[in-house]
């Protein structure tokens, strides 16, 4: 299948489950990226690949517009629906993949994406895009979550992400996300990693698929058992599995 019929697939039966999930995901959504957009936050911003919106509502507060942009349309309709609650009337959507910008050079002031990087079939190709879409000047804030520097745990971790959602492609360590986002047209003003505590059941709960979770569970379980963390923190506590999200924020300016 085409990978970016995947990412629709996937996300059409995860649109209800993700959409009750994400404005969990980060309690300092807002504050997080006002702080990385800068003056940016107050012009024209891009939420690239929004999902349910959380991220557009948030930036959309303080900014002139925000426009959100998915390949999900049941996504689309979550964040039109989000916005529309939280009462904003300067926000667009617009629907198509990443790849392929359907906007002018230099339309935005800022471009943020969050927990999309990691879904892209060419993270370089949409980065170069965003660079086209963005003023010179304008402001890149990119969060997504990374693996470990170490190559054996990072195939670990992303082979559990990518059975637990094939549209999940390639998590990157840190360094290879800050050099790809560098390489991209990008100077990096500021970066900064923090661990999020999730629960397995939780998690494999967003996914929707419970053929998956049957055979997830047992594996995640007994590389738990092993001691093996997966870079990802696998562990047994309170008879439950656990693990942590490592979450990394880059702000960068176009160059
Ligand atoms: C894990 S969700 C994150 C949603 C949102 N950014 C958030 O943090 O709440 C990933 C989103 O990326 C979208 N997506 C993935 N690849 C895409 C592409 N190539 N073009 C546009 N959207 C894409 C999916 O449809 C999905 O809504």
């Amino acid at each position: 299948m085409e990978h970016i019929k995947r990412v629709e697939e996937e996300f059409t039966r995860q649109a209800q489950t993700f959409d009750a999930y994400a404005p969990k995901a980060d309690d300092r959504v807002e504050d997080r990226f006002r702080e990385a957009l800068g003056e940016a936050a107050m012009g024209v911003i891009l939420d690239l690949a929004c999902g349910p919106g959380v991220v557009t509502a948030a930036v959309a507060k303080g900014a002139k517009k925000a426009v959100g942009f998915d390949v999900t349309p049941a996504m689309l309709e979550k964040a039109r629906k989000r916005c529309a609650e939280a009462g904003l009337s300067n926000v667009e959507f617009k629907h198509g993949n990443a790849e392929a910008l359907p906007f002018d050079n230099g339309s935005f002031d800022g471009v943020v994406t969050r927990l999309a990087i990691h879904h892209f079939a060419d993270p370089g190709l949409v980065l170069r895009e965003v660079a086209r879409v963005l003023r010179p000047g304008g402001r890149l804030v990119v969060v997504d979550v990374v693996v470990s520097e170490d190559a054996a745990e990072a195939a670990l971790q992303n082979a559990i992400e990518n059975l637990r959602d094939p549209s999940h492609l390639r998590m990157l360590p840190a360094t290879e996300l800050d050099t790809l986002v560098a390489a991209s047209g990008f100077e990096i003003l500021d970066r900064s990693t923090w661990d999020k505590s999730r629960e397995f059941e939780e998690w494999m709960g967003i996914a929707n698929d419970g053929l998956r979770t049957k055979s997830l569970r047992v594996v995640a379980r007994a590389l738990a058992e092993e001691g093996r963390s997966a870079g990802m923190g696998l562990a047994r506590q309170d008879g439950k599995t656990v693990f942590f999200h490592r979450w990394r924020l880059i702000a960068a300016v176009r160059s």
